[in-house]
């Protein structure tokens, strides 16, 4: 088979961890018979130094030509300041919308080896294996209004969380579908207490859930949900949420499992596939070739799985995780008694607003 796919490193660690990645997939070719076909192109902040654009048109006509797209990264504190369409971040919120991936998949696992590795104890985070559905191109990061208006000192600035009924139909249906080939648990998470958004949420994923009478659904508030992630993490099977509630348990998912750095994602439902670890471009240890490239790997076992349908291919990549890890070898972030990323704090000066 014919894997042609389109690379986009990005910033920071995304190229070292998007390398791992590739060199994974040509051994993958190579073993199974397959050819592998790679394109690079730049996004992100790379792509704003080359072309003055965080989503130059080559690039989304690269990915919308491939057969899947693998990402690295995007994003670094010297774009911090940038307008927000010039930002690494706003490329990649684009290029989901360009290739119309509504469905986040972030699997969380805890492998056997790394029961020591999460700052949690070895008996809660055992067994734990957590899918994250998050609804990726609705919700406060695509809704409008949206601005920033006034003069400094009296500014207001607008975000708007819109959902419509077909949107949270389409990802709750994905949602119970996995459920099925899991174990049939899926836990929606809302803030049905506070928002419509999550009224209708709520409303639609019981309907959806009515004709999936084999897979047990559940329901919980969103602060709730967070708590109960780490106090008994092994009760998730599937988690279903919207956009930024998903963004946001999935880092904490990954820190439960033991690292950010273990977590990779599959964006599908639209015309491409596209690829990419949950982590960030890690600024603080870019550059120094001890980035875990775990969440890339596993991304691009997601990628065999989805857009190749290469099931065996996926699982031979998936055990070799295991595998490594079973065998000692470990990347910083899983050897640390201090867990988490330190808090940048402001300098006194940089503080003086
Ligand atoms: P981050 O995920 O980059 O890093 C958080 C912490 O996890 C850091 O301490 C980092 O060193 C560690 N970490 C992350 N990936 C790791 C890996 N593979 N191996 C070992 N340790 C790893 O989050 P942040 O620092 O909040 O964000 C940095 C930049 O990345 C920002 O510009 C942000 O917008 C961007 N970002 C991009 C993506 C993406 O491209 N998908 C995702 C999240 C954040
Ligand atoms: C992620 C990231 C992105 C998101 C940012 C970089 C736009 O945090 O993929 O988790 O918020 O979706
Ligand atoms: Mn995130």
């Amino acid at each position: 088979m014919l894997l042609n796919l389109t690379a986009l490193p990005g910033d920071g660690v995304g190229p070292e961890v998007t390398d791992e990645a590739v060199r994974v997939l040509e051994t993958i070719a190579d073993v199974f018979g397959h050819q592998l076909s790679v394109t690079r192109k730049p996004i992100g902040g790379a792509a704003l130094i080359s072309a003055k654009d965080p989503l130059p048109a080559d690039t989304l006509q690269s990915c919308l030509a491939s057969g899947a797209v693998l990402l690295g990264a995007v994003g670094g504190p010297s774009f911090d300041n940038f307008p927000s369409h010039l930002r690494p971040e706003s490329g990649l919120l684009r290029l989901r919308r360009e290739l119309g991936v509504f469905a986040n998949l972030r699997p969380a696992l805890c492998f056997a080896a790394l029961e020591d590795c999460s700052p949690l104890r070895a008996e809660v985070v055992r067994g734990t294996d957590v899918l994250i559905v998050r609804e990726l191109l609705g919700g406060i990061y695509f809704g409008e209004p949206r601005s920033t208006q006034g003069i400094p000192g009296n500014r207001v600035a607008i975000d708007t969380m819109r959902y419509g009924e077909a949107e949270i139909e389409r990802i709750a249906r994905v949602a119970f579908e996995l459920a099925r080939s899991r174990r049939r648990k899926v836990t929606s998470v809302d803030k049905a207490n506070v928002l419509d958004c999550s009224r209708l949420w709520r409303e639609v994923v019981t309907q959806v859930g009515h004709q999936y009478s084999d897979v047990k659904l559940g329901h919980m508030y969103v602060d709730s949900a967070a708590m109960a992630l780490v106090a008994r993490p092994v009760d998730f099977d599937v988690v279903l949420t919207e956009n930024m509630f998903g963004d946001i348990l999935s880092d904490q998912a990954g820190a439960v499992v033991g690292s950010l750095g273990m977590l990779g994602s599959a964006s599908i439902g639209g015309a491409v596939g596209l690829y990419e670890p949950v982590h960030g471009s890690a600024p603080d240890i870019a550059g120094q070739g001890i980035a875990n490239p775990l969440g890339a790997i596993l991304s691009a076992a997601m990628l065999l799985r989805y857009s190749f349908k290469l099931e065996t291919e996926a699982a031979c990549v998936e055990s070799a995780v295991a595998a490594v890890l079973a065998s000692g070898s470990r990347t910083k972030d899983l050897g640390r008694s201090i867990w988490g990323p330190p808090i940048r704090w402001c300098s006194p000066k940089a503080g003086a607003l």
